[in-house]
């Protein structure tokens, strides 16, 4: 049963930015595209590197240590060094906050 869980309002995460989210040892980055909210994996499938300090531009998040790239709607990686997608989560936003739903992932 799908369990939303609540991230924070709407306008707390610029366009064009990321935001980290922790919940039960799980790490994940919900980004503010001009496409609208997104969450993937908080990491990096590469290396063990956190993605809220990468830099968003439209739709792509852009890793800090080796600069692999990935569509934050799909997860699909982009670039080298980076060969393996990311996970992707449903949000839903009601009345101006993000909820994030944990109990499936979209790809
Ligand atoms: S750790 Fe992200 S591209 Fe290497």
């Amino acid at each position: 049963m799908p369990v939303d869980i609540y991230v924070c309002q709407t306008e707390d995460i610029d366009e064009e930015d990321v935001r980290r989210f922790d919940h039960e040892d799980q790490t994940y980055c919900i980004y503010h595209t001009p496409d609208g909210f997104f969450a993937t994996d908080g990491f990096c499938t590469h290396e063990e590197q956190h993605l809220e300090d990468g830099f968003v531009i439209d739709n792509v998040i852009e890793c800090p240590l080796h600069q692999g790239r990935f569509d934050v709607r799909s997860g699909k990686a982009l670039s080298a060094p980076v060969c393996i997608d990311l996970n992707t989560y449903p949000l839903e936003i009601r009345d101006g906050a993000i909820y994030l739903c944990l109990s499936e992932t979209t790809t």
